[in-house]
């Protein structure tokens, strides 16, 4: 697979930034999970898509234009410390792997990033993101301001890198829609896993355990998100992570799950049931929202609108309940007077990409942001009939939602989860065989 091109994003958001600009950027930190022990590390996905690396703690300085024009503050090298946690790319090392020009050890951030941003205009950074980055961009501009007998300035001028950075990340590279298309193959087969594992009795979490299983075995080790595996009524919880009640016959599955692959995610949704067989009232429910999802994945092209797309899948769903006696009236009216929202309460897809709920521009609070070649979005309509609802009983505790991947092309679009089936027939099938 074609590495990512690191240099070539940082010089895609540098040539956007007004000249006499310097960015200061800060890695993520470690999170104690207990006491002394810490939660698995997860790169700050900003500093990632400019510089790949993965460790804690560093700092990205950018100046374009100038010299030294790409400078990284890493953790020093420490022959105890690396013995009882792990390696260090270190300073001598830094800038020659990551491509950078000049490398610092952290503790002489202090000593050197004044004299590298002072006579700076503009300073971009992300303002409210980390508490440590507030404090060092805090620091750094009262250190500058107190300098002005050494000679050193402040810049006049703030900028919040949001808007420029994440709109770039909404547009992927080949070698970004690679890895991505490699992310979701893997969630595929791990979903198929899940399906063909599954049988009453099993915890949920053991189905997750499955989903983990493959995509670890497939190379990749984490998972982009917290897995979702709801049986029964669970499924009616949306974000649902519990996965600690025993899976039961005659209950839909619902499995939201997808693996992070060398830094990029994939998120998959199918619903199947427990014991292999749709009965009649899932049958009828699962029908529905899978023609939803269809109708809004056919329609995905270049001018369309995540919005759009919406609208037909709405009307689907919404026609849908009223053939099954759920809701009564005009379907216009109900969608008008958005009586569906007790069974479909959340939007109908997301961008994608290095997070799993990805960064970049929406455009109008209900997505109207027409869809350009090299977005990834997700499509996931769904109904979820808690066991609480004013319907008849026979439709209730089910929920059901239907994602997958898909990627904007000049063409069209290119649906990056095909691997993992979704006809009723297909998924029947697959858990007898
Ligand atoms: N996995 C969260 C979502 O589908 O948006
Ligand atoms: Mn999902
Ligand atoms: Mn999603």
């Amino acid at each position: 697979m074609e590495p990512i091109d690191f240099a070539a994003h940082r010089r895609a958001l540098l040539s956007q930034l007004p000249a006499g600009s310097v960015l200061v950027l800060c890695a993520a930190e470690e999170t104690t999970r207990s006491n002394d022990t810490e939660y698995h590390f997860r790169q700050d996905s900003d500093f990632f898509y400019l510089t790949g690396f993965n460790e804690p703690d560093a700092v990205l300085v950018l100046r374009p234009g100038q010299s030294p024009e790409s400078v990284i503050f890493v953790r020093p090298s420490d022959k105890l410390a690396e013995i009882w946690h792990g390696r260090r790319l270190g300073k001598q090392k830094a800038a020659e792997t990551l491509g950078l020009d000049q490398a610092f050890e952290l503790a002489e951030l202090e000593s050197e990033l004044p004299g590298l941003v002072s006579g700076a205009e503009n300073l971009a950074y992300l303002p409210g993101h980390s508490a440590r980055g507030d404090a060092l961009v805090a620091d750094l501009l009262t250190r500058l301001r107190a300098g002005f007998r050494q000679g050193l300035s402040a810049p006049a001028q703030m900028q919040d890198l949001r808007p420029l950075l994440h709109d770039l990340r909404l547009f992927k590279s080949e070698a970004e829609v690679a890895l991505m298309a490699q992310a979701a193959r893997i969630s595929a087969r791990a979903h198929v896993r899940a399906m063909q594992a599954c049988q009453p009795g099993l915890y949920e979490y053991q189905l997750e355990a499955e989903i983990r299983h493959e995509c670890a075995m497939a190379g990749a080790r984490d998972m982009a998100y917290n897995s979702i595996v709801g049986g029964g009524e669970n499924a009616c919880i949306l974000h649902y992570t519990e996965n600690d009640a025993p899976l039961k016959d005659g209950d839909l599955v619902l499995i939201d799950a997808g693996c992070e692959f060398q830094g990029y995610a994939a998120d998959i949704t199918r619903t199947f049931p427990v014991n292999g067989q749709f009965s009649e009232e899932q049958k009828a429910l699962y029908q529905i929202v899978l023609e939803a999802e269809k109708a809004a994945v056919a329609m995905l092209k270049p001018g369309i609108s995540i919005k759009d797309a919406n609208a037909v899948a709405l009307k689907i769903l919404v026609g849908g309940l009223v053939e099954l006696g759920i809701l009564e009236g005009e379907v216009d009216s109900l969608i008008e007077e958005e009586a569906y929202k007790p069974y479909y309460m959340h939007g109908l897809g997301h961008w994608l990409g290095i997070d799993v709920h990805d960064v970049g521009d929406y455009r109008t609070p209900d997505r109207g942001r027409q869809l350009e070649p090299g977005m990834v979005i997700t499509v996931e309509p769904g109904l979820y009939i808690g066991p609480d609802a004013e319907v008849d009983p026979r439709w209730r505790g089910i929920g059901i939602r239907i994602e997958d991947d898909v990627l904007i092309t000049e063409e069209g679009h290119r649906n990056l989860t095909v691997d993992v089936p979704k006809e009723i027939e297909e998924i029947e099938a697959l858990m007898a065989g």
